[in-house]
């Protein structure tokens, strides 16, 4: 039995302009001394950056990711502060503002860089949780840095954090954090949100530290995931590994002293976009020139086909060329016809399997460039940058069909991003059911990664697709999109969060 709270995590607090006394959203984050509401990521929103990067401005740029993309807008409407590491080595920073966002830098040493962030949390949970596409590595020296450094972030938190306050912790670098939170503060609601996919107990348990993860992890008030499967496999971890009990997607978890001491519960919270973003953009005079200059520049072809992705190999990008190089091979597209605009942002450098995607990646490309561009045409425009919301919309808006091919992805913001830009119904998406966005976006044209002539075919329909099935497809997934944005996504989480759940021992 649960009865419901108020979700308004600011509700009869101070707001931040009586905080800080300046009715200033620009003031600094140090001025003040405890906050009602505390996000906590590995990644703050910014990122530190120098000048002849692109997209920096004042020393920063936006951080990479789905998950700066689904939480930026709420925090820039919500009272609250961002816990988070600003993204250079080495580097103290004091607590700023950035786009009305109280930022709270944490500091990341080169070796903890090399352990915690390259090491264990990319090298060994990533590939882990995404089917083990690439192998994990299992090292100790990774497992101590993520213990330390999990605690930096849980000091941080502290620190900064009013009595009664609301916490939310996000993704897998930070699983260890419920729990430090929980022992040194127990006044606070925690709140934890897994980005990605959690994988099956059957490959969990690979993990040399499985007990002490899920232990971390059921340090919080509600675990939220992308989707059901995902919470069902936490679920079956914590009874398997734990010898937990588990009721209706609860577990009561207990002190060293044996007594209960909260509820731990797990649900699924499909994650979404900033849906009035999109569409105004996608309104813009400006944003829609800018497609229809894409499409010249690309020679006009009748067919743009795109695809967008951090350069990381969960993405299935190399099953995506395969299949449009055959394509290509087969005659069934030519380049005169045809363009895919492959957008690569960088990810990840230094670790060894994605600068070994990178260099497969280029070859592909240079190689079914070499073999079927003419002097006039393009069989891929490749760009291993990444671009400002207004240059992806216009690139939404100039792609007549999307390619999503993911292999493994916790959710995958670029369709849901695509179907919102398409504000006259048009265009087709072709999406991967092991993406998360599968669950709701049932219209796409779904399909399995791995099998290269479905593939292929699945990319002939999305391209011989007729106007009447094309606009039934799209009205349907953008009606699924609008009626669920990002907003809807973290009200549903804190109103859960927020609930009081009373225990049933029997
Ligand atoms: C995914 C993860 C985020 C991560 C982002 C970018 O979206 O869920 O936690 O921040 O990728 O990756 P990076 O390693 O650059 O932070």
């Amino acid at each position: 039995m649960e009865d419901s709270d108020s979700a308004d995590h600011s509700a009869g607090k101070t707001t931040k302009a009586e905080r800080t006394g300046t009715g200033s959203a620009a003031s600094g984050a140090g001025e003040r001394d405890h906050f009602d509401f505390i996000v906590v990521s590995n990644r703050l929103p910014v990122d530190r950056c120098s000048a002849e990067d692109t997209g920096c401005e004042d020393g920063w740029r936006r951080s990479p990711g789905g998950l700066v993309t689904a939480l930026a807008p709420m925090m820039t409407k919500t009272d609250g502060a961002w816990v988070g590491w600003h993204g250079a080595p080495d580097e103290t920073v004091e607590p700023f503002s950035h786009g009305g966002i109280d930022l709270i830098p944490v500091q990341l040493s080169a070796d903890d860089i090399e352990l915690f962030y390259e090491g264990f949390s990319n090298a060994t949970l990533w590939p882990l949780y995404h089917d083990v596409i690439a192998p994990p590595e299992f090292h100790r020296t990774w497992w101590d840095a993520y213990r330390r450094v999990n605690r930096r972030f849980a000091d941080a938190v502290i620190g900064n954090a009013a009595e009664g306050a609301t916490v939310w912790v996000q993704d897998y670098q930070l699983q260890l954090v419920p729990k430090m939170l929980r022992e040194a503060r127990p006044d606070l609601k925690i709140g934890f949100f897994n980005h990605i996919p959690f994988p099956p107990p059957e490959i969990f348990a690979q993990l040399p530290w499985r007990r002490a993860i899920i232990d971390g992890l059921l340090g919080a008030d509600l675990v939220g995931f992308q989707r059901s499967s995902d919470a069902g496999n936490f679920m079956r971890s914590a009874r398997r590994f734990l010898g937990a009990s588990v009721k209706q997607q609860q577990v009561h978890v207990k002190g060293s002293d044996g007594q209960t001491t909260h509820i731990a519960r797990a649900q699924a919270f499909p994650i979404s976009i900033d849906v009035k973003q999109i569409t105004e953009l996608a309104k813009r005079p400006d944003v829609i020139e800018r497609a229809e200059q894409i499409r010249r520049d690309l020679g006009n072809p009748k067919t743009i086909l795109l695809g967008v992705d951090r350069l990381d190999y969960t993405k299935g990008i190399r099953h995506r060329l395969k299949a449009y190089e055959e394509l290509l091979q087969d005659g069934k597209l030519t380049v005169k016809d045809a363009t895919l605009i492959q957008v690569a942002s960088p990810s990840r450098e230094r670790v060894e399997q994605y600068r070994l995607l990178r260099e497969e990646v280029e070859g592909t490309v240079g190689h079914i460039n070499g073999t079927f561009d003419t002097m006039e045409s393009t069989a891929v425009r490749y760009l291993h940058h990444s671009y400002p919301i207004e240059e992806m919309v216009s690139l939404y808006l100039a792609a007549d069909v999307m390619l999503v091919t993911a292999l493994r992805d916790g959710m995958n913001l670029v369709a849901k991003e695509y179907v919102t830009a398409r504000k006259n119904n048009d265009g087709a998406l072709v999406l991967s059911e092991f993406a998360g966005a599968a669950d709701q976006l049932k219209q796409a044209l779904l399909m399995n990664p791995h099998d290269i002539d479905g593939l292929k075919d699945t990319i002939m329909r999305a391209v011989n697709m007729q106007p009447g099935e094309a606009s039934r497809r799209m009205r349907a997934m953008r009606k699924q999109i609008l009626d669920h944005d990002v907003d809807l996504w973290s009200s549903d989480f804190l109103a859960a969060l927020a609930e009081k759940v009373v225990r049933d021992d029997s």
